[in-house]
């Protein structure tokens, strides 16, 4: 697929029609990090419940545990929100499944092929990595608080414009599909479903978001192994706890309780 431009900030704002997400929207051909830039926002307090920052492309996109996000320009979905959920920071971790299930809902309305959620933060297409999601939380001693959930997807790219590591393991939704993405309907679609996931969050409707995740995710009940730091453990996969912590059998029997990690193997 040939690199596309994004429209300008105006018409995303006047095609959404949402409570929270997007209240306010800018829209940039190049950043260095779009988390970044929110964090800068509350530093100088001036990120605002339901920014939505959008960039064309990244020179330094970050993913989870340091690792940095290919940002081509003209191919992929790059984009933050701030939040400021009131509320006990324990559920704030709860804010990253629901952009799962938002985002994930934007996907499978456009994809033929249906995408599944890995815990915690992943969305995969046919067996690979499509979209990776990173909530980073701002405490309020600097700046204003605040909740910045940053959205990457694949969208255009074909594959040889991922780097030679990252073929084996990532995919795009032209890859897979086999169907070019209109970028600008997919981040609508992405801000609308946010912002409807949003409001049940606000009202506490945690029973219904874990449900929705665990519908979409194919990892429980499968062995996985899981590194946390220099520790890893096998098991089983059993569920999410009220919390959206990863609940694991170990061979032992024991159940293991997991507010980070990353899922390296499941056993299909
Ligand atoms: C991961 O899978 O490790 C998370 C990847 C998150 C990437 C997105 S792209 C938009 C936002 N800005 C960043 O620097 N990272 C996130």
């Amino acid at each position: 697929m040939a690199p596309t431009l994004l429209p300008d900030a105006d018409l995303f704002k006047n095609n959404l029609d949402t409570l929270v997400v997007g209240r306010e929207l800018q829209v940039f051909d190049a950043v260095n990090s779009t988390n970044d830039l929110a964090k800068d926002y509350l530093r100088k307090d001036q990120g605002t419940e339901g920014l939505v920052i959008i960039a064309d492309s990244q020179t330094a996109g970050r993913g989870r545990l340091g690792r940095s996000w290919f940002s081509l320009p003209g191919l992929g979905v790059y984009l933050s929100i701030i939040f400021k959920p009131p509320g006990p920071p324990e559920r704030f971790p709860l804010l990253t499944l629901m952009a799962c299930v938002a985002t994930l809902e934007a996907i499978n309305e456009i994809s033929p092929l249906k995408g599944t959620l890995k815990w915690p933060n992943d969305i995969y297409l046919g067996g690979k990595k499509l979209c990776g999601l990173l909530g980073e939380f701002h405490p309020p001693n600097e700046g204003s608080g605040g909740v910045i959930v940053g959205i990457g997807i694949n969208a255009n790219q074909n594959a040889s414009h991922f780097p030679e590591e990252l073929a084996p393991i990532a995919t795009s939704l032209f890859i897979e599909n086999k169907v070019s993405v209109d970028r600008t309907t997919l981040i609508l679609s992405v801000l609308t479903h946010l912002d409807h996931e949003y409001e049940g969050f606000l009202l506490g409707n945690d029973a219904a978001l874990l449900k929705k995740w665990t519908e979409n995710t194919d990892m429980f009940g499968k062995e996985i192994t899981l590194n946390r730091g220099s520790e890893q453990f096998q098991g089983t996969a059993l569920r999410l706890d009220p919390l959206g912590r990863l609940v694991m059998r170990s061979h032992e029997g024991q159940e293991l309780v997991f507010e980070s990690g990353e899922i390296t193997h499941i056993r299909h």
